[in-house]
């Protein structure tokens, strides 16, 4: 449960559409566990995508966004820990980058949750200019890197 959040539930729900799919081949770093964060990560992402363009209630999108945000610094705090115990040399840029992110998330929900009608703030434009770039981006291009740093399981 992550801010009152069924993960079960998301996953469910994303089945209707989705902003982004799983794809092994893109996406896995050969870690089970990083590899199930990250799928939660999308199902999240579409769970909110799908409140959106389903035309859901602002305070269901609250809650998604609330997850996310949760969910979002359990996942960087696993991977950075792993980082850190392969002593990772590319570890600081890509903490700099999760902080980064965390902050702009961070903003995004004050600016939300100081919102009457926060769906008559363009969300889905947010998710598809900026979330679902910043994710898809983030494991290609810096969680893969790590990859090859990882003992063979
Ligand atoms: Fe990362
Ligand atoms: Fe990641």
């Amino acid at each position: 449960m992550f801010g009152g959040l069924c993960m079960k539930g998301l996953v469910k729900e994303t089945i209707a559409m989705s902003i982004i799919k799983w794809d092994p081949d893109m996406f896995s770093v050969k870690d089970p566990n990083i590899d199930d964060q990250h799928k939660t990560w999308i199902s999240i992402l579409n769970s909110l995508y799908n409140n959106l363009t389903a035309k859901g209630t602002a305070a269901q999108s609250r809650k998604i966004l609330n997850a996310m945000l949760e969910y979002t610094q359990m996942h960087f705090a696993t991977e950075e820990k792993l980082m850190l115990s392969i002593d990772y040399p590319k570890y600081k840029e890509h903490k700099v980058s999760h902080d980064r992110f965390i902050d702009k998330l961070t903003g995004l929900k004050h600016d939300l949750d100081a919102e009457d009608d926060i769906l008559g703030i363009d969300l889905q434009h947010v998710l598809e200019s900026w979330l679902k770039h910043w994710l898809v981006d983030h494991i290609i291009n810096m969680d893969k890197q790590y990859s090859a740093y990882l003992p063979a399981k």
